[in-house]
């Protein structure tokens, strides 16, 4: 059931705290600042990584990249029905990584599919244990978010993201103690959010808009496109997500006072220039809501601030993004959608 809450998409975002335990359950040894992944025994550092997969699975693919390329893996992540394993070059030193929590998906199947063809070494990462990529895939990696009823996904992207971060590190070994540190106090930032977030008061304010951008940087990027995702999928209104950066290369045209503009904005990376892009639209006079770690920073050039615990800058836009979950769920309540089921949307898509 629903645990008490009106939607099965509530009880997931509230659950996450719980599903990442679970993820780093036995996982991370954090004295020694060391991961292990049994199921993945075998497996070597990989000269480079291709992430395959769909929708909020594809945001967290391209989380997981900027992870690999930090720690010197060249990695790249692709639209999982764009991807053609014949004509990128994939040897056996080529680790493609199909990301999907169904481990169902039409597109993404036939990705992995491919990759094994092409002599790949392939690896599932997918929270449905003995699902078809699971099985088909050389290795796999379970996210163990539990069960996810709702259509739009939420604790499956965290745990993607909190799997991805795992693997980053057990393939190059981590880069330093304080993300392995920062990844275990992951439950409690998000159960402050959680418990403090004031979105719910503020999406009254943003009822009547035209569309709404999400925007980020870094490690964010991913995230602001995620946002948009979910906020589309279940409100049906207008929204895109942009790389901050992109903003001033076209779709600045758009930003006008009726677009609220949502800025993840973290202390520790990107910090002065998402800052400066903020300004740009705020000069349009945008009602910027800014999803920050260092709200003293941000708060006269936002007209909202959404707080996030102070984090490293590869964990704050795991916290960030559930500040966004929140935004679109309420924002969808407000408005009366059927919240669980949007029109038109499948919880798996079986179909090319
Ligand atoms: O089961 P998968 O992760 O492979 O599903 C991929 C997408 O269909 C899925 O993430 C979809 O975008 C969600 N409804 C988004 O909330």
């Amino acid at each position: 059931g629903k645990s008490g809450y009106d939607h099965y998409m509530r009880k997931e975002i509230a659950e996450q705290p719980r599903a990442i335990r679970d993820c780093l359950r036995g996982r991370v040894e954090e004295l020694a600042a060391s991961v292990s992944l049994p199921e993945l025994e075998g497996l070597e550092e990989p000269s480079s990584v291709q992430l395959v997969a769909c929708g909020t699975s594809y945001h967290a693919g391209l989380f997981g990249e900027r992870l690999f390329q930090r720690r010197g893996i060249p990695a790249q992540t692709f639209v999982a029905s764009e991807y053609d394993a014949g004509s990128v070059p994939v040897d056996e030193d080529t680790l493609v990584v199909a990301v999907t929590q169904s481990g169902e998906t039409a597109d993404t199947m036939q990705a992995l599919r491919g990759a094994n063809r092409a002599g790949a070494t392939t690896l599932a990462v997918t929270n449905v244990v003995a699902s078809s990529a699971a099985r088909e895939a050389e290795y796999a990696c379970y996210v163990r978010a539990g069960p996810e009823i709702s259509v739009a996904a939420t604790k499956s992207f965290a745990s993607q993201q909190v799997t991805l971060s795992l693997l980053a590190s057990a393939l190059a070994g981590p880069q330093s103690h304080e993300f392995l540190r920062e990844l275990r106090r992951l439950p409690d930032y998000i159960q402050a959010v959680l418990d403090r977030s004031s979105v719910r008061d503020l999406v009254g304010e943003l009822l009547d808009a035209d569309a709404y951008f999400f925007v980020g940087r870094g490690y964010n990027a991913p995230v602001a496109l995620e946002g948009a995702l979910k906020l589309k999928e279940i409100s049906y209104r207008h929204a895109e997500g942009f790389p901050a950066g992109e903003l001033k290369h076209g779709p600045l045209a758009l930003v006008t006072a009726e677009t609220p503009v949502f800025a993840l904005v973290s202390g520790r990376e990107h910090t002065a220039e998402t800052i400066g892009n903020v300004k740009e639209v705020q000069a349009r006079r945008a009602p910027v809501v800014a999803v920050t770690d260092v709200p003293e920073t941000v708060e006269r050039h936002a007209e909202f601030v959404l707080e996030v615990p102070e984090t490293h800058p590869a964990v704050m836009p795991i916290v960030a993004n559930v500040q966004l979950q929140l935004l679109a769920y309420w924002l969808a309540n407000a408005l009366g959608r059927p919240i669980d089921k949007p029109r038109n949307l499948a919880k798996s898509v079986t179909v090319r």
